[in-house]
Formats: C-alpha cells, sequence, structure tokens
C-alpha cells in the first residue's frame, strides 16, 4: 500500500520512510482570535486527512459539486495514488507572541525550546524566505501529488493564512530508514549514511520526540522540532574542485561513503587515526564537526531535499539543499552544531544560507482530534 497512516502518537512525515519529493510552505495567519485558528487548523486537518488518503478534498471533490462553482478540490491529482503522502504542520514563534497585539492568546504558551534562531556566521537570509506563523510540509513520492496538497491547504486557508515562503525539493538526500538506499546530494556525495533512522526507538525518544513535559509546555509532549535551512550550493566552484579536495572536505569517499579512515559506508570513522600532516580524518571536515563526539552525543533526524529554483540570471545553478532535520530541542541539538560549522567547516566556503525557519511539530492525533489540538 502506498498510504501513510494520518492518526498516531507523532505526526507523519518525520520517522515516516523518507519520501522522494517534498513541497513545504510557510504561512502567516491573517485573521485574528483563537476561534478562527482553530477552524483553520480544524479545515486543514479534515483536508490532510482526504489527501492522505489519496482522495479528493471536500465533501464533493474536484467534480462532484455544483456546477456553478468552484470545485473543492483543484483536481491535479485526480487518477494519482496516494504516492505516500504525509503532511506535518508545526507553529513558529510568531504564532504566539502578542508584540503586534493579541492575537491568538498563546503567548503564555511558547515552549522554551521554540528560540529565536542566532544569527550564525556567515548568514545571508532572505526575509521573504524565512521564518512563518505556521509550516506545512508535505512529502509524497510523485511530485504533483506534494504540490497538489500545498495547493489545496493554501486554498483553504485562502483569505486566513498568506504564504509566506514554499519551496519544491525534487529529490530526498536522506534516508530515514534502514531499509533505504542512501541517495545523493547535490555535490555528488551520499547524504543520510549516519542519520538517525525510524527502526532506533530509543535513539528517536532521546534526539527527537519531546516527552515529559509538564504545564504550559505538555502539549508539545510526542511533538518534536524542524529546523529548516535553505543552504544555496555553489555547485559552479564545487564542480572546479578536485577529488581529493571534495572527499577531504567531506572526510569521506565520494563513491562509496565510507570514512576516510577506511571501511565501509557504515564503518564508524576513526578520528584519531594518524595520517601524513595530522589525523586521516580532516579537523574541519563536514564529519568531523557533526559527528555526535564532537557534540556532546547529540544527534538529529535529517529529512532534506535536493532543490533546484532554475538559474541566477549570471548562468550559475540556484541550487542547493533545503536542509530539514528534526530535533527534541534545537538549543542543544541544532544552535552549537550549526554555529561550530559556521565557523570551523571546510563545506561552509561552497554554502550560502538563505532562508531559515524553526517550528513547533505538535504531537499526531486520534480520530476525531485535529491537528494541535493539545495546544488549545
Ligand atoms: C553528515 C552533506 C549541512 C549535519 C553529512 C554527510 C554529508 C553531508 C555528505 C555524510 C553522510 C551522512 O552521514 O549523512 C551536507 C551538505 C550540507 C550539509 C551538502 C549543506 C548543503 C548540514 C547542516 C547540519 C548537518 C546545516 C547541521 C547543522 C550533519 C550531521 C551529519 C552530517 C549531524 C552526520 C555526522 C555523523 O554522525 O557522522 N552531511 N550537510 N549537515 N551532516 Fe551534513
Amino acid at each position: 500500500e502506498d498510504i501513510v497512516p494520518f492518526h498516531g502518537q507523532h505526526q507523519a512525515g518525520i520517522a515516516t520512510p523518507m519520501q522522494d519529493r517534498m513541497h513545504i510552505a510557510a504561512f502567516d495567519v491573517t485573521v485574528e482570535g483563537r476561534d478562527e485558528l482553530v477552524a483553520l487548523l480544524k479545515d486543514w486537518t479534515a483536508a490532510i486527512e482526504h489527501l492522505m488518503k489519496g482522495a479528493d478534498v471536500g465533501e464533493f471533490g474536484a467534480t462532484g459539486g455544483n456546477y456553478d462553482a468552484p470545485p473543492e478540490d483543484t483536481g491535479e491529482a485526480i487518477g494519482l495514488p496516494a504516492s505516500h503522502l504525509s503532511v506535518t504542520v508545526g507553529f513558529g514563534r510568531t504564532l504566539f507572541e502578542d508584540s503586534r497585539g493579541p492575537r491568538f492568546g498563546l503567548q503564555g504558551r511558547i515552549p522554551a525550546a521554540l528560540i529565536d534562531l542566532p544569527h550564525f556566521p556567515g548568514d545571508a537570509l532572505e526575509e521573504a524566505r524565512s521564518g512563518g506563523d505556521l509550516v506545512i510540509q508535505a512529502c509524497a513520492d510523485d511530485p504533483q501529488v506534494a504540490v497538489h496538497a500545498i495547493r489545496n491547504l493554501a486554498r483553504i486557508g485562502f483569505g486566513r493564512a498568506r504564504v509566506r515562503w514554499s519551496q519544491i525539493g525534487f529529490g530526498r538526500t536522506s534516508s530515514t530508514s534502514t531499509s533505504q538506499m542512501t541517495p545523493r546530494n547535490l555535490f555528488g556525495f551520499k547524504d543520510g549514511t549516519a542519520n538517525l533512522k525510524a527502526e532506533e526507538q530509543k535513539a528517536l525518544d532521546t534526539h527527537v520526540w519531546v516527552g515529559g513535559n509538564t504545564g504550559n509546555e505538555a502539549w508539545m509532549n510526542g511533538g518534536t522540532y524542524l529546523v529548516a535551512r535553505r543552504i544555496r550550493m555553489h555547485i559552479e566552484t564545487w564542480d572546479r574542485t578536485s577529488l581529493g579536495e571534495q572527499e577531504t572536505i567531506f572526510g569521506r569517499t565520494k563513491r562509496e561513503g565510507a570514512p576516510l579512515s577506511g571501511g565501509t559506508e557504515f564503518s564508524e570513522p576513526d578520528f584519531a587515526m594518524p595520517g601524513r600532516g595530522g589525523p586521516i580524518m580532516p579537523v574541519d571536515s563536514h564529519v568531523a564537526l557533526a559527528h555526535p563526539s564532537a557534540n556532546g552525543g547529540v544527534q538529529m533526524l535529517r529529512r532534506g531535499f535536493n532543490y533546484t529554483d532554475g538559474s541566477d540570471g549570471l548562468g550559475r545553478l540556484d541550487a542547493g539543499l533545503f536542509f530539514i532535520a528534526f530535533v527534541i530541542d534545537p538549543r542543544t541539538h541544532y544552535v552549537p552544531m550549526q554555529n561550530a560549522m559556521a565557523k570551523n567547516d571546510a563545506l561552509v566556503e561552497y554554502l550560502k544560507h538563505t532562508g531559515s525557519g524553526l517550528f513547533a511539530v505538535p504531537p499526531g492525533i486520534a480520530q476525531g482530534q485535529f491537528l494541535g489540538q493539545s495546544l488549545f
């Protein structure tokens, strides 16, 4: 079956084996008042339940309604299977804040982990590609199915929530299940080898799922945090660097994805093994800086996608990695690593972070509930 279950302890699209395509959109809510927000979340929940089953949205769908009215469903997914569609909803810090006047009365419910991400060295963030009150991540094995989901959810939100930014990812850059082959990023390297996998229940509880919260933060139990970074990659510069240099930058071989210290793809890197000019795994390699041993043992569930948005008018591809990671707490599981990488990672020279977002992803729901219900 190609249907991802909608109901459950956690939302779909996180530990779900990674699909091939993604369309993610951030929204700003334009209405005020808690009832309006809850109504929007209820409408979205009903639609998402239909979409993930491969069904049209609405009671009458794409063609069954009033002949003199616009159809409830836009129709471009008619005849397409569910394609493992998963839709994941998260809340940005601005949704809670009353700084622009009272909105939904949620100021007191901001989880401490839902911080304003700090400025990282080298950040070149574009306002129009960053932030947002809400995020909706749609992943599927068919791009048309993912785009159909976001389009119809945006349409349902029309007049209530405005799309702030959106991004299409055309290929997964990670694997989140041991049953999957490791895909490659646009630098040509296997990506996702040392990722957390759905099968590692204990590690997910330690590094991804929020649990044990009480009081004002209890609503996040079973949830997680979504870090989004649009990272442009300087493809043309990269393509002029030697194979040796490329492998030194990651600390892994290009074809096999094995650590430079030896073995095969899934061998553990040996950071102490001496080479000619220092350790064989360069200290400024991406893997040396991102490895749990350099980060107090923290791990993250990476679930990013390759993107290409045409070219930039100077003949260069506007391409890169739309980085998505799910973590239990971005203060411990993302910020320190990103800071270390921004300062020391040999890879940084080839990257530019152009968009950013941090969202609290509420837990999954049971039949009859709506997404985010625990917050209200
Ligand atoms: C590992 C690529 C950005 C965190 C890797 C690997 C590659 C890679 C090829 C080795 C294979 C693997 O284990 O998956 C990239 C590229 C990036 C990027 C091309 C930017 C365009 C980031 C960022 C973070 C990050 C922003 C987090 C702040 C990690 C982690 C690992 C990893 C935690 C696993 C390290 C280990 O346990 O060995 N990345 N990465 N990466 N990366 Fe990245």
